[in-house]
């Protein structure tokens, strides 16, 4: 071990808290300061900062005015009031004993009042900037309010679109979803933490929330340590590499461990292997879950779990302040281990700078709630999440050759649907609908009718379809805006079957029979089973529930006054029985080939012979609808003269990659140049292709540019038969495409 690493471990016991990052003179004023504090403290007091309480439980009541000022709340969640957010805090700093202050928390998802796109959605932008410059937003507008800490991002690898959270989450790839939540925590907690504007991020779930068995929420998860180390950990890693402050447990149980109480989570990876040094809360309740889960006996055994497991603060179990003094009393739980949780929880207090600036100006969030710079960031993300899945040549839409232009279907005009999942914030009556942005901006050259008919996503009556065919035939072009309400996709919201709801695919079908241009705009928080309606689409955008700027975000798209740029991040598949469909499987022993006998060409009474023998369905094949990293754009791009610096590589060497990108169309477009790689042999199976860079890139038309790009060997590694992270030597092949499966490989060795 280095010496300096030996002595800052020496230096950082002896001020009793274990960090290998270097502290500075504030980091060791403030833990001193901590000490004492914790030397001054009641065990009671101690147990208090233990416990985070939701203000609307419990209403501006005495009870909690008392509880505050006995030092028995640590935390409140969903308070936005800044004026009770400051009557809270007031009794905290001004009437409790030790006057420390609240730190109040709220599910800031993808925006306050400002919404942006679903994290879906942001993720399809493939374009960390915005989605950091779109935290710092929502940390403005949130702040404003008091709040100084956010319950996002959501890091959960999500390989199952049945599963209603995948909207808050950015999709199946672990390096996409690394870079997007540690562009998210520094959004959030800005250069430093403790400016008023800033507000503490809390990476979730921890860990595997996201493979619930069926998609069903809440289910247990079974993944090896291989999988959980290789795929869902290090969105985490990065995010606390990145400062992140906080860190909330998962509901589920792994392999039979409830993260609640999964030491080896909470204390071999996330405190000794990543010296994590902020605080962990649990998910609402999901300290006394562990009972109905059949891990805890009782509230006083899940206390006594989830402390020693390493759980610091209870989020709405009460099992805490209840249980944690008599198991005290008895030795259950040693003080020294309490001392602990207080010292991370004080430390995050400290570090946002709430002892020396616990209020909130009351009158702040006027000048910043839906400022205009934040209108115009909202605006350019939902334009860069929208991905082009159809076009075939329809769109751009050319406002000089329309005089009639249906817009149809229950999302035109569905402000609070387009807003998507996990919005307590955001308003309606900010919200601009794609019908509003479209009539605004062409309503003076263009006759736009409207017929929604289907009131919202589920409605199935006929009546309304009829009314739109009728419609359609007197129109140049239709404009439909289907997919699903915001309450189908996030907590909870987990469907089996996938297709569009049925009201709105009989829209779509009946619509391309009467001989119109059919454009097709799905709004969604998880890919749609939409095979046969994107047959029926001339064009097909998919936009991921889009928030505040929706609207006119789809109109720029669909009247070419910008030109899509979206990338899917996850993979859609044309069934859900094809789930779990994700491009980054495994090598298996029979790869589908794409020559196999399905279903329709199977002779009857047919015998017990070969149609194929490899990993595919009868009826579907094995190819999903669209695969991960896929985009049309209006212009189209060329990719050349791939070359790499050297053909073998030492594993501390970095790879040199060269090629040009060519815009061959006729729009000024981006692309965003994707780089995967295949380890050929391991000591484990390795993934067909991961993606290891990607890139947006801008171009003219006709424009050419020779790109390079560096890869670190080492980004290689993965945990080997030992679990042990290793580049192993050996053979790789390389792409670089507008997507995960085209392009051709390229050959590279690691010696
Ligand atoms: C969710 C968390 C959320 C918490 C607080 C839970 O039900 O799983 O993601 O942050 O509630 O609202």
């Amino acid at each position: 071990m280095p010496l300096k690493k030996i002595f800052l471990i020496l230096l950082c016991t002896s001020l009793s808290w274990s960090c290998a990052q270097e502290q500075t003179g504030t980091d060791r004023e403030t833990e001193k300061k901590i000490s004492r504090l914790i030397s001054q403290m009641t065990l009671e007091e101690k147990i208090g900062q233990m416990n985070q309480i939701s203000s609307s439980n419990m209403g501006m009541d005495q009870g909690l005015a008392e509880a505050i000022e006995k030092g028995q709340i640590g935390s409140i969640l969903n308070e936005v009031d800044p004026a009770r957010v400051n009557t809270y805090q007031k009794i905290a700093v001004e009437r409790s004993r030790l006057g420390i202050p609240l730190i109040v928390g709220r599910d800031v998802i993808h925006g306050f009042k400002t919404i942006f796109p679903v994290p879906l959605g942001m993720a399809a932008t493939f374009n960390p900037t915005v989605v950091e410059q779109g935290a710092r937003i929502a940390a403005r507008e949130a702040t404003a309010t008091g709040v100084r800490w956010t319950f996002s991002p959501m890091l959960d690898i999500a390989r199952d679109p049945r599963w209603g959270r995948i909207a808050e989450g950015f999709g199946e790839d672990t390096y996409l979803t690394a870079v997007m939540g540690e562009a998210m925590v520094k959004g959030y907690q800005g250069t430093d933490p403790a400016d008023p504007a800033s507000m503490a991020a809390c990476i979730k779930h921890f860990a595997g929330y996201s493979a619930a068995e069926g998609g069903r929420d809440y289910n247990s998860t079974f993944i090896p340590e291989r999988l959980l180390r290789n795929v869902y950990l290090p969105p985490f890693q990065k995010a606390v590499e990145a400062g992140a402050l906080t860190l909330m447990t998962s509901f589920n149980d792994n392999d039979g461990v409830p993260s609640t109480g999964n030491t080896f989570l909470l204390r071999n990876v996330l405190r000794d292997e990543w010296d994590f040094s902020g605080f962990v809360v649990s998910d609402w309740s999901s300290v006394t879950e562990m009972i109905a889960h059949g891990f805890a006996k009782d509230p006083g055994h899940a206390a006594d779990l989830a402390v020693n497991a390493g759980v610091d603060m209870d989020m709405m179990s009460f099992a805490y302040i209840t249980h944690l003094p008599e198991l005290i009393k008895e030795g259950k739980i040693s003080e020294k281990l309490i001392d602990e949780a207080i010292r991370n929880i004080l430390r995050v207090k400290f570090r946002l700078g709430l002892f020396e600036n616990p209020y909130v100006d009351e009158n702040l969030h006027k000048d910043v709630f839906y400022a205009p710079d934040h209108l115009e960031l909202a605006k350019q993300t939902a334009t860069e999440s929208v991905v082009m899945l159809k076009n075939d040549g329809t769109l751009p839409l050319d406002e000089t050759r329309i005089k009639t232009l249906l817009v149809t279907g229950p999302m035109a005009d569905a402000a609070h649907d387009q807003l998507g999942t996990w919005v307590f914030d955001g308003e309606e009556h900010a919200t601009i609908t794609p019908l509003q942005a479209i009539r605004d901006a062409y309503g003076h050259s263009i006759r736009i009718v409207y017929e929604p008919a289907l009131s919202h996503s589920r409605d199935n009556s006929p009546a309304g379809i009829r009314k739109a065919v009728l419609a359609a035939r007197r129109a140049d072009a239709v404009l439909v805006f289907a997919g699903e309400e915001s309450i189908l996709s996030g907590e909870a919201h987990c469907l089996a079957n996938l297709d569009l709801q049925e009201g709105q695919s009989r829209l779509i079908e009946a619509l391309k029979a009467v001989g119109k241009p059919v454009i097709t705009v799905i709004m969604a928080g998880r890919p749609l089973t939409i095979e046969k309606e994107t047959t029926w689409s001339n064009a097909v955008l998919y936009s991921f529930h889009p928030g505040t700027m929706g609207g006119p975000a789809l109109a720029d798209l669909i009247f070419g006054l910008e030109v899509p740029s979206g990338k899917l991040p996850v993979t859609f598949p044309r069934s859900s029985g094809q789930i779990p469909l994700y491009y980054n499987h495994n090598r298996t022993g029979r790869p589908f080939l794409g020559n196999e006998t399905l279903l329709k060409d199977i002779p009857p009474k047919a015998g017990q012979t070969s149609l194929g023998n490899t990993s595919f369905y009868l009826d579907l094949g094995a190819d999903p609808l669209f695969p991960f990293g896929y985009g049309l754009s209006y212009s189209a791009f060329a990719y050349t003269n791939i070359t790499l610096d050297k053909v073998s590589y030492g594993k501390d060497e970095v790879i040199g990659l060269t090629f040009d990108l060519t815009n061959t169309g006729k729009y000024t477009a981006t692309e965003v140049a994707q780089l995967y790689i295949c380890d050929k042999t391991g000591s484990v199976t390795r993934p067909v292709k991961e993606l290891k860079y990607f890139e947006r890139i801008t171009l003219n038309p006709g424009e050419s540019r020779t790109v390079n790009w560096t890869l670190p060997v080492s980004e290689l590694a993965f945990r080997d038969l030992n679990m042990d992270l290793t580049v192993e030597p050996g053979q790789f092949e390389l792409w670089v495409a507008g997507d995960s499966v085209s392009g051709d490989p390229v050959l590279f060795e690691v010696h």
